[in-house]
């Protein structure tokens, strides 16, 4: 049955079409507005009036069309986290794929939410952005006839957290620009809110189960999620079911997403959820109430602790598990499911590093600290203009200094990776602050991690058999993790430190997956619509794929 409907995909899809799904359509009004989540107004940024975003709310291989106004006075750019684009990279709105929207102008994104299931988010690209708003939840539901691995929960509901910072969104890209860092944020957010009122966010009713999704849509901190008084059932990360484990509490790290079902098995009255910030000297923490239907008594002023230390967050990823028995929409329905058997045959260790540069921050991945162009690689690479803009691997395999502040070159990061290959990726962290990378256009096995420097050795502790697949993974301070996927989405994808300053500083690249047979079974065309900006303004259309 589920092959059969994967052969029936695999047909569509060969014909450029996907019109038999449903589409849904937004059209989306990108304007400023002023919010004042911590209490202190400010400029935030806002979709159709509304901080965080509205919620997409979709079905597996919906076609999904976005038309976006950009009604600020800066070029401004959607991307969605964790959604795969499979042969589309043309909509992924990074600036090394897509041209930004001109302040007054907008750009229709049209994408099929192929073959995933689960939790994700979108949010804006481009300058510091992300740090003013427009950001939101993406949930992509099972069809009707793929068994979900839990009953349907009573309601369904999206937890936005993430860090905040009061200054505007200008003012920390300058401070950038200038070299130095944004250091600490000043409060943490639960969808747009810091709990300062009591109003709850959530109500349910005793004895009924809800699933949360938990996404961490902030710049730089880890966050521990848990809700006082109850107990949490993993099903979800990052768009795969997981074994059902029950935890107290969960550390959800910048760009990552979780579902949780908690169950309304309480005394009814009204109790908090909690974020708190991890591995910062001083916790900050925001709150949100739960209201049981009917109840009129206060959530106890006691909140529940968090963990402390980084082992325990380490000891929590090694419990997670993938449920390889849950039928759903796979990420690689022919490949990497086992992937413990499929041969690597490349490996790429990425050391990240903090420089100065000309006296100014930098931070870099195996020297190379990443500048974009006034062209998208994608399209300077389309047009066949490639060697216009950017050279190709410029970076390495592997770092040429093992250690510490190395000079970094400031250039365009943009790596090739040969189609279908199957390839392993080693992410070392000399720092003492946690980073959490996340890859466009795929999903991966992150199949190990450990204290102190990667070695051959590292590979016998690899889990082989079901670590959960997931787009976005921490690598501890003073730590490494290892990832493995196959390369088989055409396209140029974006791998990035979701650390927004060092990502904005450098800690970025692209990665160039083209399929040698330039067709469309691989790769769509670019779409009609696609903005044209830097070198390839004016110029002919190169022939199509067929
Ligand atoms: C978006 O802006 C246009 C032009 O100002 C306006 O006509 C339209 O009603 C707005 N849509 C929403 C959803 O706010
Ligand atoms: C989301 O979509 C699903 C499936 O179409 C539907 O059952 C559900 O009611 C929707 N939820 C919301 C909040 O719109
Ligand atoms: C802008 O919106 C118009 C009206 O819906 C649409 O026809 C056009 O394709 C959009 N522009 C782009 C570049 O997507
Ligand atoms: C995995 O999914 C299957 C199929 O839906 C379900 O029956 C089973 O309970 C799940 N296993 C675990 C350990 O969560
Ligand atoms: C993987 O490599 C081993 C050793 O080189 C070889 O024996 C095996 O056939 C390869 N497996 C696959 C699936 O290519």
């Amino acid at each position: 049955m589920l092959r059969a409907s994967v052969a029936i995909l695999v047909l569509l899809s060969l014909s450029g079409v996907h019109g038999e799904d449903p589409y849904i359509y937004f059209t989306w009004n990108v304007t400023y507005g002023t919010i004042a989540p911590l209490g202190v107004p400010q400029q935030g940024i806002l979709i159709n009036g509304q901080f965080p975003g509205p919620n997409i709310n979709s079905t597996t291989n919906n076609n999904i069309v976005v038309n976006v106004y950009n009604f600020l006075d800066e070029p401004f750019l959607l991307s969605w986290n964790g959604i795969q684009q499979r042969k589309n990279s043309w909509e992924d709105g990074m600036e090394g794929t897509n041209c930004p929207i001109p302040p007054g102008e907008n750009f229709t994104y049209h994408f099929q939410v192929k073959d995933q299931i689960g939790s994700f988010f979108y949010f804006p690209s481009l300058a510091m952005h992300k740090a003013a708003g427009a950001f939101g939840g993406l949930r992509i539901n099972s069809r009707l006839l793929i068994p979900v691995p839990f009953d349907p929960p009573a309601d369904d509901y999206t937890v936005l957290i993430g860090d905040w910072y009061t200054k505007n969104h200008k003012v920390l890209a300058r401070l950038l620009g200038s070299g130095r860092s944004i250091v600490r944020p000043a409060g943490v957010l639960i969808n747009g809110k810091s709990g300062k009122d009591d109003e709850p966010l959530f109500t349910v009713e005793a004895g009924k189960t809800y699933r949360y999704r938990v996404c961490n849509v902030g710049l730089r901190t880890s966050l521990n999620f848990r809700i006082q008084g109850h107990t949490m059932k993993l099903v979800e990360m990052d768009g795969s079911h997981t074994v059902q484990n029950i935890y107290d509490s969960l550390d959800v790290h910048v760009g990552q997403c979780y579902s949780v079902l908690v169950t309304a098995d309480q005394a009814p009255k009204d109790y908090y959820i909690v974020a708190s910030t991890r591995f910062m000297k001083q916790v900050m923490t925001a709150t949100g109430v739960i209201r049981y239907a009917g109840s009129n008594s206060r959530p106890s002023p006691k909140l529940p602790e968090g963990p402390v230390g980084w082992g325990w967050s380490l000891n929590q990823w090694r419990t997670f598990r993938w449920n390889l028995t849950a039928s759903a929409a796979r990420p690689n329905p022919q490949g990497s499911y086992h992937y413990g058997s499929i041969n690597i045959t490349r490996t790429i260790k990425l050391l990240n590093c903090r420089t100065r540069v000309n006296g100014k921050l930098r931070y870099a991945l195996n020297g190379i600290s990443h500048v974009n162009g006034d062209t998208p690689f994608k399209l300077a690479e389309y047009f066949n203009i490639a060697n216009r803009v950017f050279e190709y691997n410029r970076m390495g395999d592997v770092p040429a200094v093992e250690e510490g502040a190395a000079a970094a070159i400031l250039t365009p990061n943009v790596i090739t990776a040969e189609f279908r290959t199957f390839i392993e990726i080693v992410f070392e962290n000399p720092d003492k602050s946690i980073q959490s990378y996340h890859l466009d256009g795929y999903s991966f096995f992150p199949v190990g991690m450990g204290p102190g420097r990667w070695t051959t050795e590292s590979r016998k502790t690899y889990n082989l058999l079901d670590a959960v697949s997931r787009h976005t993974i921490q690598v501890y301070p003073k730590s490494w993790t290892a990832i493995m996927l196959t390369f088989d989405n055409a396209g140029m994808w974006n791998l990035r430190s979701e650390i927004w300053e060092r990502r904005y500083l450098g800690q970025q690249l692209y990665i160039s997956v083209l399929s040698p047979a330039r067709s469309l079974r691989d790769e769509y065309n670019i779409p009609d619509n696609a903005l044209r900006c830097g070198a390839v303004v004016g110029l002919p259309l190169p022939p199509s794929y067929v």
